[in-house]
């Protein structure tokens, strides 16, 4: 029979791979929590018109990449191609937004039918922020801070912040029309897909990654001429902010990103250690989304961080620098002790000892092949961990084992290796003299 696989850009996440992923979740709730920034989790499924109508009828994600299907009741549904609509649709339904301002958090996987490639897939992971409420410019600053401050924590360096702002809707109404008069008279000079984003998302076409289009955008009118004076000061407060905590940023005037939610303040965080793909974190303020969506009229900001970009950059760091905090993170982490035993009175004994001392905080693994003393102790050695508890029935008999310290033994080969004999109904010293 076939072997059946798992779909394409679909990807599963081995033990390895899930241990580094816990240490940097438990950083970003930790991170959170002291910025008071709580935790959301909505349904993966949706009704396809929260993102029909949140994200942009001719935006690419909803054009081209979302997983649609009619459920049995012939609704039409969608697996979520990102968490913001879905933090909307949830804070209107729930009445959050007429009870006070909030700071959400979430994490969790999205759908986008894109062509996989290294840091693309088509179920990805997001860890993201919601802010609602909030119309000052400090709190642009705030939100982007979050976001940078929780990769400078994480040991990420070599970041990149670009900001840009895109204005109110008039001001982008009043662009996009100037923009589309000079696209049309330098139409044939287009690539195809700009061709066709010309009257249906002309400001996307600003971000193209075609080197002639890239080249030709040069001479186009911009964004940033286009808008307002209280737009462009509102634009300044906020750099003004960013450079008051220090935070390095560029202005890039062609990042309009790729939902079509955002107004003002736009951003991404560029990494360098990543290749084509190299936007770990994107995010802006969608001032009118809540109302778009049935809401009350509600400011608000947020970002999202790609947790499988996020990795890449990790192991990249971590492999520049062994001893940093990345490779701190992302390394394994070592069990206390280690049981080897041989014999069935030593099998049970152990089962017994390793339930106790797990129960009294230590982290034990139990070897349980019965195989020769030998080849548990390579084990236990593979296994780094800093002490091997050692019974066998003779021992377990008389009530005793042998507690020896592996890391004295691998460390200092030529010394002979703390060893003691334990008590082992005494769980308690053998706590004791592991932690010591
Ligand atoms: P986005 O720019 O579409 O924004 O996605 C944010 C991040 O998710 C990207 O920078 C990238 O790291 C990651 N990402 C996106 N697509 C993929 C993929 N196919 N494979 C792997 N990683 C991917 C949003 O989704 C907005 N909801 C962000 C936001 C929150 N804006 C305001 N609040």
């Amino acid at each position: 029979m076939d072997q059946l696989q798992s779909l394409r850009g679909m990807v599963d996440l081995l033990p390895d791979q899930t241990n580094r992923w816990q240490a940097v979740e438990a950083e970003a709730r930790n991170h959170f929590l002291k910025a008071r920034v709580l935790e959301i989790r909505t349904p993966l499924l949706e009704a396809t018109d929260l993102f029909a109508r949140g994200i942009g009828e001719n935006t690419d994600v909803v054009g081209k990449e979302m997983y649609t299907f009619l459920d049995r009741g012939q609704r039409s549904c969608t697996l979520r191609p990102e968490g913001t609509a879905s933090v909307v649709r949830a804070a209107i339904q729930k009445g959050m937004l007429t009870n006070g301002k909030h700071r959400l958090w979430y994490n969790g996987p999205m759908f986008r039918y894109e062509r996989p490639q290294a840091g693309r897939q088509r179920q990805f992971h997001q860890l993201g922020v919601e802010f609602f409420g909030w119309s000052s410019s400090l709190v642009d600053a705030e939100a982007i801070a979050l976001a940078w401050s929780l990769l400078k924590t994480l040991g990420i360096n070599k970041l990149v912040l670009q900001i840009n702002t895109l204005g109110d809707s008039t001001d982008r109404e009043k662009y996009r029309s100037t923009l589309i008069n000079w696209l049309e008279k330098n139409f044939e000079n287009l690539d195809k897909d700009s061709q066709k984003r010309l009257h249906t998302n002309p400001l996307r076409i600003l971000d193209t990654k075609i080197p002639a289009t890239q080249e030709l955008l040069k001479e186009a009118p911009k964004l940033l001429d286009s808008i307002s004076e209280s737009s462009q000061s509102r634009f300044k407060d906020v750099q003004d902010a960013l450079a008051a905590l220090m935070i390095p940023f560029s202005i890039n005037p062609n990042l309009v990103r790729g939902l079509d939610y955002y107004g003002h303040t736009a951003f991404e965080i560029i990494s360098t250690q990543l290749g084509a793909q190299s936007t770990l974190c994107g995010g802006g303020r969608y001032d009118g989304l809540v109302e778009k969506l049935g809401g009350p009229s509600t400011p608000a900001i947020g970002w999202a961080i790609g947790m499988e970009r996020l990795m890449l950059v990790l192991a990249a760091e971590a492999n520049a620098n062994p001893i940093g905090k990345a490779a701190s993170l992302i390394t394994e982490k070592k069990p206390d002790i280690y049981l080897i035993n041989q014999g069935e009175l030593a099998e049970k004994i152990s089962l017994k000892i390793a339930v106790n001392l797990r129960q009294e905080g230590l982290v034990v693994d139990l070897d349980s092949s019965g195989g020769s003393f030998a080849k548990q102790f390579k084990r236990a050695d593979r296994s780094h961990a800093s002490w091997a508890l050692i019974i066998g029935d003779d021992e377990a008999i008389k009530g005793k084992g042998r507690l020896k310290n592996l890391r004295g033994h691998s460390a200092q080969k030529s010394q002979s290796p703390i060893e003691k004999i334990v008590s082992l109904d005494n769980y308690i010293s053998i706590v004791d003299q592991v932690r010591n």
